[in-house]
C-alpha cells in the first residue's frame, strides 16, 4: 500500500535579493513509497533531494503538484506527528543538553516522566551518548551532534522516517551504527526515505533505490535488479555506483 505519494512536482526557488527564479530544484517529480519501504535516494549536489525531503515535511511548498502522506496533505499536523526528521543541517540549542531536546520532544508528545525517563535512556543507548547525556550541545563534536538529532527523530518511535543524509559527519564507527539502527526500524516496519552520498550503504539498507539528477528521478532500481546488472566500464567500483556512473551518463548525454 503507497504511504507516500509525490505526483507531478515543480519547485523553483526565488532569489532573496532579486526576486527571480532560480534554475528549477525539482521539475515534474512523482515519488511513491510502499509501507514499510526503505527507500534511498541518491544524486548530486544540486539534484533536489533534500528539496522533496522537506517537501514531504511541509516545510517548503511545491509550485505545481501534490505530495500526500497516508491520503492526507504533507503538513497537516496529524500527518507531521507520525514522521521522525533529520534534517541536512541539524540546529540543536548549543547551551542545551541532548537530554533537555528529548525533555522536550517527550513533553510535546505527553508523555509521562516515567516514561520519558526509560525512552531517554533507551535512544541514548541506541545512539551511543549515554555518556554524554547531560553535556551542552556546544561541546558535542559533528558526529555526537549528528547522533544526537538522529536521537531526536527516533525518540517518538514515529511510523515514517525522514532521514536526510543520515551518515554523513559520521566516523566508520558512526556510520555502522547509524546503518543498524534504519536496519532495526526497517525489521519493525517503519518506512524510511532518505537520502545519502554513501552508496555502499544506500545498496545495503535500501528496498528500494531512486538516482535523482538536476530536479527528476532518473532512475530507480532495487538491490536485487544490480545484482544482474551490467557494470558497463566501470570496473573496482560498488554495483550501485557503477549503475550511478551509468545513469548520470545516459541522461547527460
Ligand atoms: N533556499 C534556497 N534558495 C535558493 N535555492 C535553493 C535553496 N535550497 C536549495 N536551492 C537550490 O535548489 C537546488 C536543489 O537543492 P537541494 O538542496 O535540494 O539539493 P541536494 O540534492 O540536497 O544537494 P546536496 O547533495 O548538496 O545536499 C540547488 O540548485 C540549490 O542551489
Ligand atoms: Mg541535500
Amino acid at each position: 500500500m503507497i504511504i507516500i505519494n509525490c505526483n507531478n512536482i515543480t519547485k523553483s526557488y526565488t532569489a532573496a535579493l532579486s526576486g527571480t527564479k532560480t534554475q528549477k530544484a525539482l521539475v515534474e517529480f512523482d515519488l511513491r513509497v510502499e509501507r514499510g519501504e526503505v527507500f534511498g535516494i541518491v544524486g548530486p549536489n544540486g539534484a533536489g533531494k533534500s528539496t522533496i525531503l522537506k517537501i514531504l515535511m511541509g516545510f517548503v511548498r511545491p509550485d505545481h503538484g501534490t505530495a500526500m502522506i497516508d491520503g492526507q496533505k504533507v503538513g497537516d499536523l496529524n500527518v507531521r506527528r507520525r514522521i521522525g526528521y533529520l534534517p541536512e543541517n541539524p540546529c540543536l540549542y548549543r547551551n542545551l543538553s541532548v537530554t533537555d531536546h528529548l525533555v522536550f520532544a517527550a513533553r510535546t508528545a505527553g508523555m509521562s516522566k516515567k516514561q520519558t525517563r526509560k525512552r531517554i535512556d533507551e535512544i541514548l543507548q541506541t545512539v551511543n551518548l549515554a555518556h554524554a547525556a547531560k553535556l551542552p550541545i556546544r561541546t558535542f563534536s559533528k558526529g555526537m551532534t549528528q547522533r544526537a538529532a538522529l536521537a531526536y527523530a527516533l525518540f517518538l518511535e514515529p511510523e515514517i522516517l525522514i532521514l536526510d543524509e543520515p551518515m554523513s559527519g559520521l566516523d566508520p564507527l558512526g556510520r555502522h551504527l547509524v546503518v543498524e539502527i534504519i536496519r532495526q526500524y526497517k525489521t519493525s516496519g517503519t518506512t524510511i526515505v532518505f537520502c545519502s552520498h554513501i552508496l555502499a550503504d544506500v545498496e545495503h539498507i535500501c528496498t528500494r533505490i531512486g538516482i535523482m539528477n538536476k530536479g527528476v528521478m532518473a532512475a530507480v532500481t532495487t538491490p536485487e535488479e544490480l545484482v544482474g546488472a551490467d557494470q558497463g566500464e566501470h570496473v573496482g567500483v560498488s554495483r550501485l555506483e557503477s549503475f550511478f556512473l551509468n545513469t548520470l551518463s545516459a541522461v547527460s548525454n
